[in-house]
């Protein structure tokens, strides 16, 4: 019999978000009549958006016909979308290289994947709550070492918490580690770093040489001045970080799928022997072997989204959710709760009554008032007292929740 990768039963239950989906399916079918509100997993509502759809249908047509047929494309993306995220980085004062971008099928599997090429006994460190692709990945690779139960941890990773407590800014690790996740705007807290914060983290890596995991896939819901949109606005970055987007929340591409990866050739890892490595021909050789490249339709229909046009009307559907966050925020603290975040993400993170946990205030949610959220525990154990809403819904959705929610707080059910 085939042995299997242990790694993977040191993982605690299922993936985050699939437990909620199970949960409520559950609760569905035995309540059938009760009309639920999912602001839940960070899903879009919004429809494509038309300069997208016309690029797409082109694109479609141009796969029946054999004079523009395309087969296998490039592993690392056209170069026709790859100079549109390079003019994008230099709009921003950022100078990239093409062949320093990476287009994929999106952010979750880059942020997955990139486990790959770094070596097993690195010392991880995630912040605390933290996005569960950056650790679920980690544990299957190894790095994470034994679960303990009691603190809700493992014995390998560092923890980083960010709470109210320290406004929602973690601490350097004060040990030395290998490879840093950082997610700014965050998910799932919806806060941001400052410029001058951030520096210190380039800093750490760079007297460290750590790897800086920099995931900025929330960077077009920014709305407030001095956070940067890109890690490599940082002095020092393009030495230490590899930088992720995603055209996900951006664009609406949840069901489409489409993302990429920054990694400067300046960036550099170490082998056994001290010898210093490239981690962008690192990624390149794993991406050749692994990946055949993301469909060409789709990269068209990512191209489109840096047109004029398709800026205006992606900025639109960003507006309209960030709209909906100040519907949740401002709600909630009508209502007497304690919010942060959605002012520059998609996120809104708020803090559970007192005495209740971060499911049990799930399942009063779910249960009497008909909304899904995010146990805030669900995403690392200083997510505990902790819930996170999400602003993807539609307008009438979010209303309609953030009435039901202020109802039930006048109810004395929450
Ligand atoms: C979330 O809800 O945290 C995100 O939608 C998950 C993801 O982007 O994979």
């Amino acid at each position: 019999m085939a042995g299997i990768n242990e790694n993977f039963l040191k993982l605690q239950s299922s993936y985050l978000f699939a437990t909620i989906a199970k949960k409520v399916s559950e609760y569905s079918k035995a309540h059938p009549e009760k009309e639920l509100i999912k602001l839940g997993i960070g899903d879009v509502t919004r429809p494509i958006v038309p300069s997208v759809l016309e690029a797409m249908h082109k694109a479609v047509d141009e796969m029946g016909k054999s004079e523009t047929f395309r087969g296998y494309g490039p592993e690392q993306g056209y170069d026709f979308l790859r100079e549109k995220i390079v003019a994008y980085y230099k709009a921003r004062g950022v100078e990239i290289e093409l062949d320093e971008i990476f287009v994929s099928d999106g952010a979750k599997c880059d942020t997955g994947n990139i486990v790959d090429i770094f070596a097993q006994d690195n010392i991880v460190a995630i912040t605390d709550p933290v996005y569960p692709v950056y650790l679920d990945t980690n544990v299957m690779a190894g790095r994470s070492g034994d679960y303990d139960s009691d603190k809700g941890t493992y014995k390998r990773i560092v923890y980083m918490p960010s709470n109210s407590e320290n406004g929602f800014i973690p601490q350097l690790p004060k040990e030395k580690v290998d490879m840093i996740y950082l997610c700014f705007p965050n998910n799932p807290t919806g806060t941001t770093l400052p410029k001058e914060e951030l520096k210190k983290w380039v800093d750490y890596a760079i007297e460290n040489n750590s790897i800086i995991l920099y995931d900025a896939a929330y960077e077009a819901f920014i709305t407030e001045e001095g956070v940067a949109h890109s890690i490599y606005e940082i002095e020092g970055a393009k030495n230490v970080a590899i930088e992720f987007k995603s055209f996900s929340k951006t664009a609406g591409f949840t069901g489409l799928r489409c993302g990429y990866v920054v990694i400067p050739k300046t960036v550099k890892g170490s082998s056994s022997t001290g010898e210093k490595v490239e981690l962008n021909k690192l990624w390149n050789r794993r991406q050749c072997t692994k990946f055949n490249g993301t469909s060409y339709v789709i990269q068209r229909a990512a191209e489109a989204v840096y047109s004029e046009k398709g800026q205006k009307e992606i900025k639109e559907n960003i507006d309209y959710y960030l709209n909906n966050a100040k519907i949740i925020k401002q709600g909630l603290e009508e209502s007497g709760f304690k919010v942060f975040g959605g002012v520059n993400a998609p996120y809104i993170w708020l803090k559970v009554p007192e005495g209740l946990k971060s499911w049990d205030f799930f399942d009063i949610l779910l249960e009497k008032v008909g909304v899904i959220g995010t146990p805030g525990v669900g995403f690392g154990p200083s997510g505990e007292g902790y819930f996170r809403l999400t602003a993807f819904g539609t307008k009438e959705n979010t209303e309609k929740a953030i009435e039901r929610i202020k109802q039930a707080k006048k109810d004395g059910i929450l």
